[in-house]
């Protein structure tokens, strides 16, 4: 059952369009993420659900309640802001307290609720400092121990990991999921780091251009990308012209291939292909093609091998293989061959959202 319903929501700025009609429906419990490079419109749509702003136009339901008409304060929704938003005067456990003080909620629960969050999020060692004396990663907590606190039906989070550094950011995800599915919070979460988005979520709604691209689970937005925007926003993709022009067979990086039927009829499509999915110096153990380029670039990064291959004419493919001593051993400018298997490739219409075709 959706928890939260969002029905063609239109904003303008003055006349930049930044919501273009969006649908969604996020499943009560569920962790939903809008995942989109810089003013996409995440967090515009974000305001929108928490009432700080109206919608042009659409509707916002949660249940079976509409609340675009409500005022921020009665819609029992948390936000989580990316700069902490921390009160600097008020201790840890008077910040996190702040919330229920104000709904009344007796002293005795108060205290007995703030002190659970806290241990939840791993700040009860430090209930009685001041913000000024915590880390980033640690006032971003009692950010989020504040939101859950109030057990808001919906917790909206707008880039609450971005001024952490790496190692924290991973750690604070885990700690957001795993609160989230103890409390069985329904969670908005907008950020513009693809690989947090995968890890984090059960949905993800890409978005590009005030418009929702592709609304779906991690593994398929990253293994069916349903436009090229998609494709090549989410993770790293080899695009490939496909040359249909021959009345025989189409061509890819030079070779003739078994194209399929849906392309066949294309004037002008892409191929795409992830780059671990790029066969450098392997046999093929399937359908698919093989070529020979020149090795223009290999880095190792310890778990990894990225390797640049320049196939003549037609461009440079990204590998990315497990590390072994053989391929380390190939030298820049040694001539290695490139294999495809058919069905680790997609086909995309031409345009910056040209819609998946096979
Ligand atoms: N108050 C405003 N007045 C005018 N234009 C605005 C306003 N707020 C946002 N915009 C514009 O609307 C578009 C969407 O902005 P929004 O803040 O929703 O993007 P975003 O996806 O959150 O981006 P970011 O990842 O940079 O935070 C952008 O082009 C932005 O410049
Ligand atoms: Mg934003």
């Amino acid at each position: 059952m959706a928890q939260v319903r969002i029905k063609n929501i239109k904003k303008s700025y003055g006349n930049h369009v930044a919501l273009k009609g969006i649908n969604l429906d996020i499943d009560s419990g569920a962790f939903f993420t809008l995942l989109g490079p810089s003013g996409c419109g995440k967090t515009t749509l974000l305001r929108a659900i928490a009432g700080f702003h109206q919608q042009d136009a659409g509707e916002i339901f949660v249940g079976e309640e509409s609340i675009g008409h409500l005022s921020a304060n009665k819609r029992n929704v948390g936000m989580v802001f990316q700069d902490y938003a921390v009160f600097p005067h008020l201790s840890v456990f008077d910040n996190v307290a702040f919330g229920l003080v104000q709904q009344k909620v007796p002293a005795a629960e108060i205290r007995q609720r703030v002190t659970d969050i806290l241990a939840t999020v791993q700040l009860d060692q430090h209930a009685e400092r001041m913000p000024h004396q915590l880390s980033g990663g640690q006032q971003q907590r009692v950010g989020l121990a504040r939101a859950l606190v109030i057990r808001p039906k919906v917790l909206l989070m707008d880039e609450p990991l971005s001024n952490l550094d790496a190692k924290l950011r991973i750690d604070l995800r885990r700690d957001i999921r795993q609160v989230q599915q103890e409390f069985g919070i329904t969670a908005i979460y907008v950020t513009h780091d693809q690989e947090e988005a995968l890890s984090i979520s059960d949905q993800v709604c890409v978005m590009f251009d005030g418009v929702a691209q592709q609304v779906d689970t991690p593994w398929a937005i990253y293994n069916r990308p349903e436009n090229r925007f998609v494709a090549s926003f989410v993770g790293a993709n080899n695009f490939m012209a496909v040359d249909t022009t021959h009345t025989d067979s189409a061509q890819l990086l030079g070779q003739k291939f078994d194209a399929p039927a849906a392309i066949r009829n294309q004037a002008n499509c892409v191929a795409a292909i992830r780059p671990e999915k790029v066969l450098v110096n392997r046999a093929l153990t399937g359908n698919g093609l093989q070529v020979d380029g020149t090795l223009r670039q290999s880095m190792f990064t310890g778990r990894e091998l990225q390797l640049l291959v320049d196939v003549a004419g037609h461009g440079v493919l990204e590998a990315l293989t497990a590390p072994n001593e053989t391929m380390m051993a190939v030298k820049i400018g040694d001539t290695v061959s490139v294999g495809l298997l058919a069905a680790d490739i997609l086909y995309y219409a031409e345009g910056e959202t040209g819609k998946l075709l096979s």
